[in-house]
């Protein structure tokens, strides 16, 4: 694991992008796995301003999303694909057809979560892909106790990140409680992968995610046996780390 320690959220972001766009300039025609949340706002951003700066264009991306929450469809403010369009896909040059986020008002969930795993398949698997992390350690939407060899499926939300993702919604009763996640064996097959970590809310996982057991009860731990994982991480979110 490389760990990068920036001051805070901006230089997470700036360097998040840099290594974003690198890989960009550096593929014929990558493959992005990307996450949503809070984490990675700042970096789509980033990303954004690049662009505008005619630093990098997006014609020849593909793009997977990590998850999307059970029955909301991409229209609605809260779901992933709505979040996606609005924070970065609208502002690049990115044809949305070559953007994917599993479908959440599919008639056939597991259906939906196979095709979607055969996809990522079919472009031959992600060069780089985009984590947050959660607060019980979660990456996508696996939770602790997910098998590290789980693939793309619909997942229960425990109470914790409910609560965490309250603040999108209204109430905690309109949070859905299920998503189409990636799942473990399915993120870490992807060739390199970058962890973004603001905050101090984040800093236990992180420090667990780094030093601890590799156990299914903190599912980023399991980047530890990943050969190219980077963490970016602000000073708050570090704090814990030894
Ligand atoms: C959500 C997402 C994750 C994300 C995590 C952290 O539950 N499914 O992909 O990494 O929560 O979110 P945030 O960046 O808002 O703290």
């Amino acid at each position: 694991m490389k760990i990068i320690k920036v001051k805070d959220y901006d230089e997470m972001s700036k360097k998040a992008c840099k290594l974003i766009v690198d890989k960009i300039k550096e593929l014929n025609d990558p493959i992005l796995g990307l996450a949503t949340g809070s984490t990675p706002e700042g970096l789509y951003q980033q990303i954004i301003g690049k662009y505008k700066q005619g630093e990098v264009s997006f014609k020849n991306v593909t793009t997977f999303n990590l998850d999307e929450y059970v029955g909301l469809d991409g229209d609605h403010p809260n779901s992933y694909r709505y979040f996606m369009n609005d924070k970065l896909f609208k502002h690049i040059d990115i044809s949305l057809d070559q953007t994917f986020v599993p479908n959440g008002i599919a008639n056939d969930l597991k259906a939906e979560c196979n095709d979607y795993e055969q996809l990522i398949q079919d472009v031959g698997g992600i060069d780089l892909q985009v984590l947050g992390l959660g607060t019980n350690g979660h990456i996508a939407f696996n939770e602790p106790g997910t098998s590290f060899d789980s693939r793309t499926s619909v997942v229960d939300l425990t109470q914790e990140t409910l609560e965490s993702n309250r603040r999108f919604f209204d109430s905690i009763e309109e949070v859905p409680t299920q998503a189409l996640s990636m799942g473990i064996g399915s993120v870490i097959e992807a060739k390199e992968i970058i962890l973004l970590v603001s905050g101090e809310s984040k800093a236990k996982a992180l420090s667990l995610a780094i030093n601890g057991e590799i156990t299914e009860d903190l599912p980023a731990s399991i980047l530890q046996q990943h050969d190219h994982v980077t963490i970016i991480a602000d000073e708050a979110a570090l704090s814990q780390v030894k």
